[in-house]
């Protein structure tokens, strides 16, 4: 399949004749790539369980592993999930934007028309309540829904009037693309459409709260951050147990290997200085073996590396958020053998950083 790669741009015309062109194939039944603020998704129409189908064939994705449905407002989203008075009050306060709400589907009212995915008619603006296909869901009674806040994916949204399923536009297993040419290099000739527009921001996958249980409980940290959600909602929200050996992880998708580059990576965690000191020592180390080694270091200590690579994630935690999976894939593109991560405080966005760091590494740690 040829890929169509149109890129937004100031000439609104234009504009208009891409996002035609995107609502066609989605309505259609087709694959469209396309920007959010936290990464680029891979989108389909969300009531059409075949086009979904498809999405899982060109990222090579297990079929238990559920998707984000995209929607262009909280009202529409209470079309397919059921709100209770927090998960309303997460929405008002963080939609559009980085954050996922895992909630009860909303029950399929058979009989009537009123099932979306029965009759088929996607429009949002219908006024009907929609049944969220199980190809999206993986057969799980709960929907994770999204209003993205990039104007890229709002105006697609609400041009197509349409949910729009979409996980990340990645191969399954790769670092989430951040750039279109990321998608490209992923998932080339197997989607209809790339919608490029290069203004992701945030750099990380949204925060995914499962509200469905007494205490809400963060599936997936990303830039809303357990602080803030506490705030808004006066009371304790907590993480899931990743990775417990026992049990189903709540959020399928988290036990599956993830972004991690081919060469061998270890984060190192502590005392900035003591961090320097053990880097400096294992890229020596890797150095004089000949392995291509490559330092993934914030902007205060870039500069004390005296072998390898370096490769800057910037001066924060909000920079290295935006950076991350950009300097993963650089290591897989340059051939490192080895790869050696500072550690982030695990406070606010931090905490979002690490997830990805310690899965990209494989849980190989070192506390210094
Ligand atoms: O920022 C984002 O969330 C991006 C953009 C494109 O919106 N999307 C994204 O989707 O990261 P994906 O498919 O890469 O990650 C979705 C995660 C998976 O870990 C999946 O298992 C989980 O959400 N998930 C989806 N539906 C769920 C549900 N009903 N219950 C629990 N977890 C769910
Ligand atoms: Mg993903």
């Amino acid at each position: 399949m040829n890929t169509i790669t149109k890129k937004i741009s100031t000439d609104e015309n234009r504009n208009n004749e891409i996002f035609k062109k995107a609502c066609d194939i989605l309505k259609s039944g087709g694959l469209v790539a396309f920007p959010t603020e936290t990464v680029y998704g891979l989108g389909a129409d969300a009531l059409n369980p075949g086009a979904c189908k498809k999405i899982y064939e060109a990222k090579g994705r297990p079929s238990d592993n559920p998707l984000i449905v995209h929607a262009s407002s909280a009202e529409a989203a209470q079309k397919v999930a059921v709100f209770d008075e927090r998960a309303m009050i997460l929405a008002e306060r963080f939609w559009p934007g980085p954050l996922t709400l895992v909630l009860k589907k909303h029950p399929c009212v058979t009989g009537g028309n009123k099932c979306g995915c029965e009759n088929g008619d996607s429009a949002v603006s219908t006024g009907a309540v929609f049944c969220i296909p199980d190809e999206v869901t993986g057969g799980l009674d709960t929907v994770a829904v999204r209003v993205p806040g990039h104007p890229t994916v709002r105006r697609l949204l609400e041009y197509c009037d349409m949910f729009i399923a979409a996980p990340s536009a990645n191969l399954s297993g790769r670092p989430s693309p951040t750039r279109a040419s990321h998608v490209l290099a992923d998932i080339e000739g197997r989607i209809d459409m790339i919608i490029e527009d290069d203004s992701v921001n945030v750099g990380l996958e949204s925060t995914i709260i499962d509200m469905t249980t007494d205490t809400p409980v963060i599936l997936r940290p990303g830039a809303v951050t357990r602080e803030q959600a506490e705030e808004v909602l006066g009371e304790f929200v907590e993480f899931a147990k990743e990775d417990a050996d026992e049990g189903v992880p709540k959020a399928p998708g988290m036990k599956y290997r993830h972004y991690a580059p081919k060469a061998e990576m270890c984060v190192v965690c502590g005392d900035s200085e003591r961090v320097v000191c053990k880097i400096n020592e294992m890229a020596q180390e890797a150095v004089s073996e000949n392995k291509k080694t490559i330092i993934l270091a914030g902007n205060k200590t870039e500069g004390k590396y005296s072998c390898g690579e370096v490769i800057s994630l910037g001066e924060n935690a909000v920079a290295a958020s935006a950076l991350l999976f950009e300097a993963l894939r650089r290591c897989d593109d340059e051939g490192a053998d080895l790869v050696l991560a500072e550690g982030y405080d695990e406070k606010g966005i931090g905490r979002a950083i690490m997830n990805r760091l310690i899965k990209a590494a494989g849980h190989n740690i070192i506390e210094v």
